[in-house]
């Protein structure tokens, strides 16, 4: 088999040749090709490489073109275009022949190839789902600081300074930037990490609108990480305050809630507990849906523990600037992600795939 490269190689160094001859290079090579494919019983492949490979001549010849004068480049341009159609032309007629490809011939009855498409990850479903079911009991999703103050994330709500309730919440401190304000209480500079949502209920309090119905739903933060702990993860947070405000209310909110998003069958209960920011406190309680509160090994008693609740707190509806006089009302804070777990029942024996980002897991719901 020829090789053309050899000739052009020399011709290279130069670095321009003239135009007259770049043209007679070129059309000497679309004779040429003609030749080698009827001589040669060279494959597909290695005639494809020796018309467009990289050492071929064609791909040499091209350089040329950036050293053609101005005034010639057009007609170089047409002869190089018609020299690479005659070589293309070729090349498939040797695919033809090779079997390679059939271009007359298409299957219009074979399935074509789905685009891959995504969806929400599951706990932005889980999200939108609550915050549709709230909004229909009047609670409107509201924003606070994922970085807050420690007055928001824990003084306000009754704990103070090294309060022992707080070991509660592994909290991320940030070291502060000299020269911001200390607000609220003098020395009292810490911005943490919020570990829970609860910040947004003196803020949403601040704001000074009353009735209040916010459900806050966040990301959370604790210095917590195995198979059961995330250290980002999410809550959302309840918070009603208006004028007579019972625990009724709040029994009939979280049956309204437990119904709408794990199904019509599922009961509430709360049981009495203690947290600082709410008087009376309570452990919220959803009956299991494999046994129906029989009693099974996925519940044990028939129950299954959901989150926190109870009535605000005065010292924390004082602090948010509520007058206790005419306005009280009830809170109440859940995880997400234990949300949806015990919603469809999918039992991860490590809580972190949520955040590995495989495919392969997420794609499943
Ligand atoms: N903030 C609490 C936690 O992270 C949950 C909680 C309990 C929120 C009682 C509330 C509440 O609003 O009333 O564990």
């Amino acid at each position: 088999m020829k090789q053309y490269n050899k000739s052009m190689s020399d011709t290279n160094e130069n670095k321009t040749i003239p135009t007259d001859q770049l043209v007679s290079l070129l059309l000497a090579l679309k004779e040429d090709a003609q030749h080698q494919i009827d001589e040669s019983d060279a494959s597909y492949e290695e005639i494809r490489q020796l018309f467009f490979g990289k050492e071929s001549e064609l791909t040499h010849l091209t350089q040329f073109m950036r050293f053609v004068p101005k005034e010639d480049k057009q007609r170089v341009g047409i002869v190089l275009n018609q020299v690479k159609q005659s070589l293309e032309a070729l090349l498939s007629k040797k695919a033809k022949e090779s079997g390679i490809v059939n271009e007359d011939w298409m299957d219009v009855t074979a399935p074509g190839i789905r685009p891959p498409v995504g969806h929400l990850h599951i706990v932005t479903q889980a999200i939108e789902e609550i915050t549709e079911i709230f909004n229909k009991l009047g609670f409107t999703r509201v924003r606070h600081p994922e970085v807050d103050w420690d007055w928001y994330a824990f003084e306000a709500l009754n704990m103070p300074k090294n309060h022992p309730a707080r070991d509660e919440w592994e909290t991320f401190l940030i070291n502060h930037t000299p020269g911001v304000k200390e607000v609220h209480t003098p020395g009292v500079r810490n911005i943490v990490l919020t570990p829970h949502t609860s910040n947004g209920q003196v803020r949403e309090m601040e704001k000074g609108i009353l009735p209040i119905r916010m459900i806050n739903i966040a990301k959370c933060y604790r210095r917590q990480i195995d198979v059961s702990h995330t250290p980002m993860f999410h809550q959302f947070e309840g918070l009603y305050i208006d004028k007579n405000v019972s625990i009724g209310h709040l029994k009939g909110v979280l049956d309204y809630f437990a119904k709408a998003f794990f199904g019509p069958d599922r009961k509430t209960r709360i049981r009495p507990f203690h947290f600082q920011f709410t008087e009376p406190s309570f452990e919220v309680d959803i009956s299991c849906g494999i046994c129906n509160g029989k009693g099974c090994r996925l519940c044990k008693e028939g129950w299954l523990e959901l989150g926190g609740a109870g009535m605000v707190h005065p010292v924390v509806l004082a602090n948010g600037r509520i007058d206790t006089t005419f306005y009280n009302g009830f809170a109440f804070g859940w995880g997400v992600e234990r949300c949806f777990m015990m919603k469809s029942g999918t039992q991860l024996d490590d809580i972190r795939v949520l955040y590995g980002n495989d495919v392969r897991f997420l794609e499943q719901f």
